[in-house]
Order: structure tokens, then C-alpha cells, then sequence
């Protein structure tokens, strides 16, 4: 359980702070993307890679008491989280996706936020996945910011010398090419990769403009400005451009990107899903 994942996830690895900052902001449109997911009172949901749980208490509310909710994680700490988040209100599993300890053909749905593209083989795991359906059970899986961010209304230049920063430390950190840290664009590829049918795919866009709410700016300044850029990025830019990008993330000077009338920040949320067949009649 303790191997590392595509993006250095494992057992041990803890970013419960980030995953709770981006619930907190993007709360209402997940409300409304997982509003559409298939489910009715007394279903049983798996959702694989849980993270802190907050889309737990979402699934939860659509199947009722009647209903089944279980997480799995392979990051201890996230799955304290969850099991903090949730109490009594889902089973939280720690294991990793690729060996979920369910029974076959036990579920109604199985759904994954932001999680295919940590796993090695995303599709053997689908696969893995689907083995845990019913017939005509549900495969959805949603993403964020498969469009480009527009993080605020700023220079379109530096945005993609930062963008290509971002990248280049990525490859570094995880010895991962571009088309690896890419390949989450595929989902739908890896949907029609299995014997599924019914393909939906749906998008809306997370859309914020100043003033802020503080779980808003919390999650900018600590998980874009400070967690994704930051120092890490200095030997990726140019000197004069760090420089830009220090002023427009420094909460104390006067160019700090989150407090300025022209913020508007655009991102999008995907929610792709397919089903298995119904089981067809017994041949005589
Ligand atoms: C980007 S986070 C998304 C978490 C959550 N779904 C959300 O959107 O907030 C990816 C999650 O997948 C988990 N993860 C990564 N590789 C995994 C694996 N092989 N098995 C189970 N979980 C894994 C990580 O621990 C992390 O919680």
C-alpha cells in the first residue's frame, strides 16, 4: 500500500489542508455537478480517492439512509480526515484503487473527483472499477480545470510562462513527461476504452469575482499563489517575471491580484459517466 502513484501519492503523503481549501471553494458548483450523477434512495456509491470527504456527505444526501456511501483512499491521513468529516456517516475505507476490498458486482455507482490521473495505469483501474458494478451500474468521473484556468483577469504572456513553470517543475518533481501530466484530458477516451454505454458528459464553470469570500481567497492565496507557484517556481521564470508574479500574489502590496476590481477568475468542472449493459436474457 505504500507505493507512490503517478503524481508521488502514497500512504504516507498528506495534503488534507488543499483538498479542504478546495472544497470549501468550490462547494456550490460540485453541489450541482454531483446533483446530476444517477442516483436514487437505497443506492450503494463507492468514491475512489475520497481525499477529506466532502463529496461523501454530497453522495450520502442522494441515496438516503436507505443508501450505501463508502471512500477509499491510500493516504492515511486523508482517510482520518474523511472519517472525521463523515462520522457515522459513511464507511471509510484505506486502500489503494487498484485493489478496492469490495465484492464483485456490489454497486451501484462508482465516482472519482480529481484522482484518475494520480494512478498509474488509470485504465486497468477503471476496469478494476467496473468489475465492482452491477449491471447497468454507473462509471462517473469528474475533473476539474481540464480547460486552463483563467485564475484572474492578468497578462496573458506571464500566464503562460507561469502555466509552463508550473509544468516544468511537475516533470522535475515526478520524472513525468508533458504528455503524462496531460493525459487527464482523456477521460472520455478512457470511458469508450471500456465496455460501457450511455456516455454523458457535462460542464460548468466555477466563475468568481471580487470581493472575495474568505474561503475564496484562502484557497487562491494558500493553495494557487503559495502552494502551486511560490519560491518552487523561481528557476522556471525569468527573473523580471517572478519578480511580476511576487507582486500580484503578495497580499501587502497594491498589485495583489485578489483584492483588485478587475479579479475574475474562470474554472471549469467535468463530469463525464457511462454505464454498464443490463444483463442480457439467459440463452437456452
Ligand atoms: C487530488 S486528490 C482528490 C481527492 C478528492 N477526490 C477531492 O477531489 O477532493 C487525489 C486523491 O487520490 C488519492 N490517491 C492517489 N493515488 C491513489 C491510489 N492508488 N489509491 C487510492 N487513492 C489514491 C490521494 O491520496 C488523494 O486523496
Amino acid at each position: 500500500m505504500g507505493a507512490a502513484g503517478r503524481l508521488g501519492d502514497s500512504a504516507a503523503r498528506d495534503y488534507t489542508l488543499k483538498l479542504r481549501q478546495f472544497h470549501a471553494f468550490a462547494a456550490p458548483e460540485l453541489r450541482q455537478l454531483l446533483a446530476e450523477l444517477p442516483l436514487t434512495p437505497g443506492m450503494r456509491v463507492l468514491d475512489v480517492g475520497c481525499g477529506t470527504g466532502e463529496t461523501l456527505a454530497l453522495l450520502r444526501e442522494r441515496v438516503g439512509a436507505a443508501g450505501l456511501v463508502v471512500g477509499l483512499d491510500l493516504a492515511a491521513a486523508h482517510v482520518r480526515a474523511a472519517a472525521l468529516t463523515q462520522g457515522a456517516h459513511a464507511a471509510v475505507l484505506q486502500a489503494d484503487a487498484t485493489h478496492v476490498p469490495l465484492g464483485a458486482g456490489t454497486l451501484d455507482l462508482v465516482f472519482s473527483l480529481n484522482t484518475v490521473h494520480h494512478l498509474p495505469d488509470p485504465l486497468a483501474a477503471l476496469r478494476h472499477w467496473c468489475t465492482l458494478l452491477r449491471p447497468g451500474g454507473w462509471l462517473a468521473l469528474a475533473q476539474s480545470s481540464l480547460l486552463p484556468d483563467m485564475l484572474f483577469a492578468w497578462d496573458e504572456r506571464l500566464e503562460r510562462r507561469v502555466t509552463e513553470a508550473v509544468r516544468a517543475y511537475y516533470r522535475a518533481r515526478y520524472g513525468q513527461s508533458e504528455r503524462d501530466l496531460t493525459a487527464v484530458r482523456g477521460l472520455v477516451g478512457l470511458l469508450r476504452g471500456l465496455p460501457l454505454q450511455a456516455l454523458q458528459v457535462r460542464s460548468l464553470l466555477i466563475e468568481r469575482t471580487s470581493p472575495l469570500a474568505a474561503a475564496d481567497e484562502a484557497y487562491l492565496l494558500e493553495t494557487q499563489f503559495r502552494g502551486t507557484w511560490g519560491a518552487r517556481l523561481r528557476p522556471y521564470l525569468a527573473a523580471d517575471d517572478y519578480a511580476a508574479l511576487e507582486r500580484l500574489c503578495d497580499p501587502s502590496g497594491p498589485d495583489y491580484a485578489l483584492r483588485r476590481p478587475d479579479f475574475h477568475l474562470l474554472q471549469s468542472l467535468t463530469l463525464a459517466r457511462a454505464r454498464l449493459p443490463q444483463r442480457t436474457s439467459q440463452k437456452q
